[in-house]
């Protein structure tokens, strides 16, 4: 069944989505009700479709036989501890609310990712979410989507595409993210840096945003300069390597500051600045975003100045979007999550309840 490539994901065609998909527990009780009241039917496609429930089979219990809700995630990877958590969560949440999910990792590649949508399309899966590693390069494959009826909704960053691929986006925002951590280091350094950035995954929504937001707080503020940006890929590893490279050079002597897009990558490269002898924290001051459980520890060993955060738990929302998207509810084309910020005046409190 295809949608009628137009427009976005109207109530009515989720409902026609939902039932192309065999998913309609609720509605099947009372057309097994209307089946056997007023012998409306010989046994079609409703009842067979909706879970089991055959016409005139009066012992059956609808709840018994209600079908699972089937979901298809594909994930990115395994990258950052903050990628770590926010699998944990999506796990967790269809875990505990009986719900059968298709997890797929990437393993970083926008290829894998493509495919691993193909693939819940096959299984006719009831909905697709991933979370894109890129921004680009979408628009066909979720084209495809659309055309076999699929709902899709966005986790953590959004793909660069039409409104009407995709239901809801929910995520952080990332250009605020970059912005917040500015404000922080203009504030810390009284507005004179030599700024040295880690950026995130190449083409990648939160590189590309938080470099942005960062950016135009720096440019109003004359007394700071970013000398060198690189990829560091999220990672710690990338981030350390990237990092020892850079203070071996005649720039990386000069650097008073560091912003990395994420903890794991300041973390990486705080273990650099200490091997090349110097001092993170008063050397230089090292700002970085995710608020994960090693960054607020290094903010109280002064090593880290402050962690944005950027929360990974998006199970919770991400499953009762996909709920209600099948139970025909409206939806807001975007959900921003709401995100803290730590340093040295909240890091202590927070840490004890941090999970990850
Ligand atoms: O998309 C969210 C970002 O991806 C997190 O900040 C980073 O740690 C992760 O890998």
């Amino acid at each position: 069944m295809a949608l009628n490539g137009t427009g976005g994901y109207t109530g009515s065609e989720v409902s026609r989505v939902r039932s192309s998909h065999r998913f309609i527990p609720f509605v099947m009780a009372s057309l097994a009700a209307c089946f056997l009241l007023v012998g409306c039917g010989s046994g079609g496609d409703t009842a067979k479709d909706s879970g089991g429930t055959k016409p005139g089979d009066s012992t059956t219990q609808p709840d018994a036989n209600k079908k699972k809700i089937v979901v298809g995630f594909s994930q990115i990877g395994a990258e950052s501890a903050w990628r770590t958590a926010n699998t944990q969560s999506i796990k967790d949440e269809a875990v505990k609310r009986g719900i059968d999910l298709k997890f797929l990792d990437a393993q970083q590649k926008q290829e894998n990712q493509i495919k691993a949508i193909r693939s819940f399309i096959a299984q006719k899966v009831d909905v697709i979410a991933f979370s894109p590693v890129v921004e680009t390069g979408w628009e066909p494959v979720l084209q495809e989507v659309k055309k076999a009826g699929i709902p899709v909704i966005v986790s953590d960053r959004r793909p660069d595409v039409p409104d009407d691929l995709y239901v809801t986006f929910i995520g952080s925002d990332f250009v605020q993210e970059g912005q917040r951590a500015a404000d922080w280091l203009v504030k810390k350094t009284g507005g004179k840096a030599v700024i040295a950035e880690l950026e995130g995954t190449v083409g990648s929504a939160p590189a590309n945003d938080r470099k942005k937001g960062f950016d135009e707080v720096i440019a109003k503020n004359p007394g700071m300069k970013i000398v060198f940006s690189q990829t560091g890929e999220f990672t710690r590893a990338k981030g350390k390597e990237v990092m020892e490279a850079l203070l071996k050079s005649p720039t990386g002597s000069q650097i008073t500051a560091l912003f990395a897009h994420n903890d794991d990558m300041a973390i990486g490269a705080i273990q650099a600045i200490e091997e090349a002898g110097k001092v993170p924290g008063k050397d230089i001051t090292v700002v970085s975003i995710d608020g994960i459980h090693d960054a607020l520890q290094a903010i109280i060993d002064g090593k880290l100045g402050c962690s944005v955060e950027c929360n990974p738990l998006l199970g919770p929302p991400l499953f009762d979007a996909i709920e209600a998207v099948l139970a025909h509810k409206d939806l807001p084309k975007r959900t921003v999550m709401k995100d803290d910020q730590f340093d040295i005046s909240n890091a202590a409190q927070v840490l004890p309840d941090r999970k990850y």
